[in-house]
């Protein structure tokens, strides 16, 4: 894993305030000491904290996310929904769609689509979330799954310069479960093969003990994590084991 760049995308869910953010000071310290590290580091907090934390990181490489947004780029009477335009203007270069939590929630394969191409219209850069339930998985139609989720999220979408899939198995979230290596791999695998040229991170319970296993499947570019980043000192020992 050490010859390209290792992306580490940090999904803070429903998580932190303004005060939360004292705590990422140990992360821009390691960021800027670690500058010669072929790491890419992208925190995704909650849109109320996307402002703040651009201010927070401005001097260092770490970029902002968002977490979801609205499907039209343009404004309108959602009451609640923020788009990609509003996320980009205030400093979102990266949005996480498709995330199985809000698959849960009643977002659908069109939605997400109209999602990614309002958000490539938008100059977002996109973490696209693809994942397979349990029940699937022991119905051996990951596969399947997934193929219907590439093909129908990403339908229509010509330039996929802007896109990052991440393989999040549903029943690997916050279970701290994760699938075999040889899994991954093959997952990964298929996946950059229906997807030419798309970066493939892993996501799912990704922790400081199970990182020094993940870390050495070779065709993953990366990790999303989810309750493992909110914890500072876990967040940094994940990137300093994933080099180690
Ligand atoms: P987890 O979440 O690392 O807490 O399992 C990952 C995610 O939901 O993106």
């Amino acid at each position: 894993m050490t010859n390209k760049y290792i992306y580490f995308v940090a999904n803070w869910k429903m998580f932190g305030n303004l005060r939360t953010l004292n705590s990422l000071n140990k992360v821009i310290s390691f960021v800027k000491k670690n500058k010669q590290r072929k790491f890419r580091l992208i925190y995704c907090p909650p849109a109320t904290l996307i402002d703040p934390l651009k201010d927070k990181v401005k001097s260092t490489s770490i970029q902002i996310g968002a977490q979801n947004c609205h499907e039209s780029e343009n404004y309108g009477a959602n009451t609640g929904q923020i788009n990609s335009s509003m996320l980009k203007s205030v400093g979102a270069k990266y949005v996480i769609l498709g995330h199985s939590e809000n698959r849960q929630l009643g977002e659908n394969d069109i939605t997400i689509n109209k999602k990614i191409r309002s958000s490539i219209k938008s100059g977002l850069n996109i973490i696209f979330c693809i994942g397979e339930s349990l029940s699937q998985k022991r119905k051996k139609m990951t596969k399947k799954v997934l193929s219907r989720q590439i093909i129908s999220g990403l339908k229509k979408i010509r330039n996929k310069d802007k896109l990052i899939i991440a393989y999040e198995p549903v029943w690997a979230i916050g279970s701290g479960l994760i699938p075999k290596e040889i899994e991954i791999l093959e997952i990964v695998k298929f996946i950059k093969n229906k997807v030419k040229g798309a970066k493939v991170l892993y996501g799912g319970s990704v922790n400081t003990k199970n990182i020094n296993v993940l870390k050495k499947i070779n065709n993953v570019d990366g990790f999303l994590i989810g309750g493992a980043s909110q914890n500072s000192n876990n967040f940094i020992d994940i990137i300093k084991k994933t080099f180690n």
